[in-house]
């Protein structure tokens, strides 16, 4: 309760920060289908930090932190993901799977089984993509980034256990799953917010657009 009461006042206070239409995300749907998008965006991210992983020419130390990053991740992704797998009992065995496979270095076998599920449940791109922000939504979007973003994520340089890559290099690089993917489930909360992405879907988008853009 006490956290729901400081989650609403921080929010309140971002929103008003920014001075603009961003808040938030997680107001505009349920826990349950923001736990299912979370469970779509976390997979693909897994995918593509397993190629990361499997790339030789990704430095050691970088290497290091994707494997506990990705390790963490797979110590919630049954519980982000039951709204999937509570409603089909074949996909709790599966994945079930993926966490041995990982520890196994059996990337290869866990590559094929994310990418089945990445199929079978597609993350939806539609309200995030850069060509849904209106012109005042960029606004907001640069103002966010300028002020809560550029200041850890300017260089890209990937020889850090846990590097704030570049988001520009990210999204100009990425495929718009990945990077959309990145966005949502890669900025994290603190305690006050829930450990929930503080970005809405407006915010991403809008975000997005400037950094495809920028020169
Ligand atoms: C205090 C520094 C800091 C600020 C401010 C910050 N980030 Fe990050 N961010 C990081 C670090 C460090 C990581 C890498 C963490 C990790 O690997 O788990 C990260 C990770 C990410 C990722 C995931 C990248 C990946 O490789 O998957 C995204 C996306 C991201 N941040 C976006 C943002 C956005 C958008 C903002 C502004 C709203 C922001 N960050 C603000 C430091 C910061």
């Amino acid at each position: 309760m006490l956290r729901t009461i400081l989650a609403s006042i921080a929010l309140i206070f971002l929103g008003s920060a920014i001075g603009a239409n961003s808040v938030i995300g997680i107001k505009q749907m349920s826990l349950i289908e923001y736990d299912k998008q979370l469970c779509n965006a976390e997979l693909i991210i897994l995918k593509g930090d397993l190629i990361k992983l499997s790339k030789i020419t990704t430095p050691d130390l970088y290497k290091k932190g994707l494997k506990s990053r990705m390790d963490s991740a797979f110590g919630t992704l049954n519980w982000i993901c039951r709204g999937f797998i509570d409603n089909d009992p074949n996909l709790f065995s599966l994945f079930e799977k993926l966490e041995p496979l990982f520890i196994a270095n059996k990337f290869k076998e866990l590559h094929l089984k994310l990418d089945f599920l990445i199929k079978k449940y597609p993350l939806n791109l539609d309200q995030y993509l850069p060509e849904q922000a209106s012109k005042e939504d960029i606004k907001v979007g640069i103002k966010i980034y300028q002020h809560y973003c550029h200041g850890c994520h300017l260089s890209h340089n990937d020889q850090l256990e846990m590097p704030a890559l570049s988001l520009e290099v990210m999204a100009k690089s990425l495929a718009p799953e990945e990077f959309i993917a990145r966005m949502i489930a890669g900025v994290k909360g603190n305690g006050v917010i829930a450990l929930r992405n503080p970005l809405s879907r407006k915010d991403i988008s809008s975000i997005y657009s400037y950094l495809l853009d920028k020169k």
